[in-house]
């Protein structure tokens, strides 16, 4: 077995953890090789975030910046917030064009010392990833514009257990909130290095969200090709993620 449980972390853990793996990440998303980052997610984020008028971007949980930098082709600026200073580190090297900036900060912690806030919020691959999902999803809310979109992509809670196989593991419940840990993957390369991971129900989210006051969520399901079946000439496309749209509502009470 790949995945096992673990205990619930702190941030500083799941810090750790990305700074380990950040050198890594970077080459395997600018090379290519995470073909689902290039082929699904970020082409998935872009069309989104180019939805709009030109805008401000918020990219919470930036990682090593590479899908911040091809936003900032589309928007008037991005911010890119991660807690892990060595992704800070190499996405200011690698990917930090005029209209960028890099803050080091958990999004909870996120102090955003502009006059205005965002029209955009996006995070890519990071609600997963994240233990204080309501804390994380309060400071999308607060930093956005009245009337501003809150983009996600999230490994999809109801195949991914199956699809790594702890499914029918005597300590996996679906309908529970478990961390778990096991080695980060992406086509057919398996990091010798472990991350942690959240199992949420999709529920979940979608209580969370509502509890925010996020209106208008939707969540959609992205087919992405299963890792053994790459190579085939008709690949088997499985709903290995989720896109999740939501809006702060233009309504101000009292105004
Ligand atoms: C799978 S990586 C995704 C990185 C990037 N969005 C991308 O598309 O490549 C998850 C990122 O979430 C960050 N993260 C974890 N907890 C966070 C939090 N509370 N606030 C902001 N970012 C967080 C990690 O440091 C890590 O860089």
């Amino acid at each position: 077995m790949l995945y096992k449980p673990a205990s619930w972390k702190t941030n500083e853990d799941i810090v750790r953890e990305w700074d380990a793996i950040a050198v890594q990440r970077l080459d395997q998303i600018d090379s290519g090789r995470d073909s689902s980052f290039t082929n699904i997610l970020a082409p998935m984020m872009l069309r989104a975030v180019s939805e709009g008028v030109q805008s401000s971007v918020l990219d919470l949980g930036c990682g090593s910046g590479t899908l911040t930098e091809m936003m900032a082709e589309r928007a008037t600026r991005v911010t890119g917030v991660d807690p892990s200073s060595k992704n800070i580190e190499l996405a200011t090297q690698h990917h930090s064009p005029p209209n960028v900036n890099y803050v080091c900060a958990t999004a909870e912690a996120f102090n955003n010392e502009m006059s205005v806030g965002f029209d955009v919020v996006v995070a890519n691959m990071v609600l997963m990833d994240v233990v204080d999902l309501a804390g994380f999803l309060g400071a999308a809310f607060r930093n956005l514009n009245p009337g501003g979109r809150f983009f996600a992509t999230i490994a999809n809670p109801d195949l991914w257990p199956e699809y790594w196989g702890y499914e029918s593991a005597p300590w996996f419940d679906r309908r529970s909130e478990t961390p778990i840990e096991g080695p980060f993957v992406i086509s057919e390369e398996r990091s010798k290095l472990v991350t942690t991971h959240i199992h949420r129900p999709v529920r979940s989210y979608r209580e969370a969200f509502a509890a925010i006051g996020f209106e208008e969520t939707n969540i959609v399901e992205l087919l992405a090709p299963s890792l053994s079946s790459l190579d085939n000439d008709v690949p088997e496309m499985l709903p290995r993620f989720l896109f999740i749209s939501a809006v702060r509502s233009g309504f101000e009470p009292g105004v």
